[in-house]
């Protein structure tokens, strides 16, 4: 069988989360309050729960995975390493293309990897209902999945262009149990103010954090979940590339480059981050390549700032390449991928020069999701087929250098609820967009103001 496919035994399951914040050389900058200062866990307790602040801020290399916590995991995890050899053939390549289908969790992306262990840290802690948002639905099913299977209450507040172009990604969650609500919605303060002065708005990530937050903030016994960005997070995805590395060792294989998208961060971060951890152990060759958006292009274009994750300011300030917190994207079909910062444990990299970061247009990534669905079958999400763009180019350049190269992407889900893109591509309604420089401007200048993360020394 020329097709490659790598599952792991029971025994073979990781068994801990690795927590890069151990290894870095230097330290990343603290989250800190408007005034500049460091957070203290306190702080952050009326948004998170106690257990999950204490992982937050954790500088310890290895963390246990709760028993109750794998067994859930255990139902559709390891999620298969396999070999895109179609693919690798219709490109005449001499790269070889490994991908992690992270497409095969229920409801179809890497998300449940942090759902469930959130939800489980919250039950543990008392909490009864979680409130989240949710950019394309990916992470608000997933969380409603993982709620309903743990014994949670779940809100989620939906980015209104996909709660519009996704219907059934709504249906999912209410299938699971969960209150789904366009955002920005009547229900927050924060969502009234956004209608009332545009009642059209596409709505952002970051605006429907500010609704989870202030939701969670008023209410009792609610705690609030996010699906990418915190280190916590970037954590719980370490599964992906643990299982991965042990897949390519059963294979004797070891990537030359690793790739994934890139929205918040965290599916990238759980495939590289194991990997990473070899390159600063001295693998210097090693390549790591984030992939984001042109319309949203916060690594490639963005500035290294202190900035909040959300729109009314209700977060703390992370040390993060960022566009502004204002910052509302183009509507693009990759809802996944329209935030407006990046993970600060992902940015820290980036800063450090340990990965590289690629912004990337939507029809070369339709092109690539088409070429990967016709040779390999999966339909990607949007999102996904971002890195399967670049592992295309990364392959096309292997096959110029006339180079072997050993490509590893992180296929981070199924584009089954996202086809209202694959049909605007096919009818040929979407455009490429880049963002103009002064709209980027603008929105940095509108966090000038903030305090400044301290430079690299
Ligand atoms: C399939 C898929 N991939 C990637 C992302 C981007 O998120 P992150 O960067 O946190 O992995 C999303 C987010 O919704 C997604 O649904």
């Amino acid at each position: 069988m020329q097709n490659i496919k790598v599952f792991l035994n029971e025994d073979e399951m990781p068994r801990q989360w690795y927590n890069i914040a151990a290894d870095f050389a230097r330290p990343m900058p603290p989250p800190v309050g408007p005034d500049g200062k460091p957070l203290t866990p306190e702080m952050l307790a009326p948004v998170f729960p106690m257990n999950l602040i204490e992982q937050e801020m954790s500088t310890q290399r290895w963390i246990d995975i709760p028993d109750e916590v794998l067994q859930l995991l255990w139902q559709w995890r390891p999620s298969p390493l396999m070999r895109a050899y179609r693919l690798e053939q219709a490109l005449k390549t001499p790269a070889k293309i490994y991908y992690k289908n992270e497409g095969y969790s229920p409801p179809g992306s890497h998300k449940p990897n942090t759902a469930i262990p959130q939800a489980y840290y919250n039950k543990k802690f008392g909490i009864k209902r979680l409130a989240t948002e949710t950019g394309a639905g990916q992470w608000g099913s997933a969380l409603a999945m993982a709620c309903k299977m743990i014994g949670l209450e779940c809100t989620v507040y939906m980015v209104r262009i996909s709660f519009d172009q996704k219907p059934f990604r709504k249906i999912m969650m209410q299938t699971w149990g969960a209150e789904c609500l366009p955002s920005p919605s009547d229900r927050t303060a924060t969502g009234r103010r956004i209608l009332a002065e545009d009642p059209n708005t596409p709505g952002s990530l970051g605006i429907a954090i500010s609704e989870a937050i202030e939701d969670t903030v008023h209410s009792k016994n609610t705690r609030y979940s996010l699906g990418s960005v915190l280190n916590h997070v970037c954590l719980h995805q370490t599964i992906i590339g643990l299982e991965a590395k042990k897949q390519m060792a059963k294979i004797g294989a070891y990537p030359d480059v690793v790739i994934g998208c890139a929205g918040g961060g965290s599916n990238f971060a759980g495939l590289a981050f194991p990997f990473v951890s070899d390159k600063m152990a001295g693998r210097n060759q090693l390549r790591f390549i984030a992939v984001e958006p042109a319309a949203c292009p916060k690594m490639t274009r963005g500035k290294f700032v202190y900035d909040s994750g959300d729109v009314a300011m209700m977060t703390p300030l992370l040390p993060m390449y960022s566009l502004g917190h204002a910052f509302v994207p183009k509507p693009i079909h990759a809802g996944g991928l329209r935030y407006h910062g990046m993970a600060p444990l992902v940015s820290h990299l980036l800063r450090e020069k340990l990965i590289e970061a690629r912004a990337v247009q939507q029809l070369e990534c339709y092109r690539a999701a088409l070429l990967w669905a016709h040779t390999e079958g999966y339909i990607p999400a949007p999102e996904t087929a971002h890195a399967i763009a670049v592992a295309i180019q990364e392959a096309n350049r292997a096959k110029e250098e006339g180079k072997e190269r050993t490509i590893l992407l992180n296929w981070s889900g199924h584009g089954l609820m996202d086809l209202s893109g694959y049909d605007a591509y096919l009818q040929g309604k979407l455009r490429d967009y880049v963002l103009p420089e002064q709209d980027l401007q603008a929105s940095l200048a509108s966090i000038a103001d903030l305090p400044k993360p301290p430079a690299l020394v």
